[in-house]
């Protein structure tokens, strides 16, 4: 793939982006983690400064970024393509994983995948390192599943275990291609790469849905 434009990221972390493709996309599909939620122009926690370099903001319904922010050089990762062939970028939240940062990154290898009922499957996950976190409601995993972009948020179903166990209730959606996989393919002892795991911030509430998990959104 022919990487035609540069981003430099809080003047540490670099990667390329194709000609058209969003910075985001193009960041996550690489295995680069920037702070993110609705990759839909809503939460703004994917807002950053341009710092040098152009970029097409994209579209925007105005709930995660003012006109007066734009005019300011504020842009949405999840929205915006570069247009010069460097950009540097300085992010308003902090770098997963880094510090103040509410999401921590791991692998993991499945223990157990086991039927409940016909559309709903018992996935438990042993995390490769200890977790670092307290879970709150509203907490929830992202998996980086094989070849499926963007990754897939499912809530948590239990308090994660301080060794790093994590459980998660996966419904089948027709025709989806995320729970199809992890109904059909996923295997106890297969690994994966790029979870996240974040909890809510201040700044957001957690609504919940029987049957339909929960939805953390910002609170205006
Ligand atoms: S990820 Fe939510 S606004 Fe960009």
């Amino acid at each position: 793939m022919n990487m035609s434009r540069t981003i430099l990221v809080n003047e540490a972390i670099r990667f390329g982006v194709p000609e058209g493709e969003i910075i985001l996309d193009a960041a996550l599909s690489q295995g680069v983690v920037l702070p993110h939620q609705c990759r839909g122009a809503s939460c703004g926690m994917c807002k950053a400064r341009v710092t040098q370099g152009t970029v097409d903001n994209g579209w925007s319904l105005g709930l995660a970024i003012s006109d007066q922010e734009i005019a300011e050089g504020f842009c949405l990762m999840c929205q915006a393509r570069p247009l010069s062939e460097e950009v540097h970028l300085r992010t308003v939240q902090p770098i997963p994983g880094g510090e103040g940062s509410a999401v921590q990154s791991f692998e993991a290898r499945v223990l157990c995948n086991t039927p409940l009922t016909p559309r709903v499957r018992r996935l438990v996950l042993q995390a490769s390192e200890p977790l670092r976190f307290e879970a709150q409601a509203g907490a929830y995993v992202e998996l980086a599943l094989p070849g499926l972009s963007p990754h897939r948020r499912y809530s948590l179903a239990t308090v994660p275990s301080s060794t790093g166990l994590i459980e998660l209730l996966v419904a089948r959606h027709p025709g989806g291609a995320a729970s199809g996989h992890i109904h059909d393919l996923l295997q106890p002892g297969d690994s994966l790469n790029g979870w996240q795991l974040r909890t809510i911030h201040e700044d957001e509430a957690v609504f919940h849905a029987p049957g339909h998990g929960d939805r953390t959104l910002p609170l205006p």
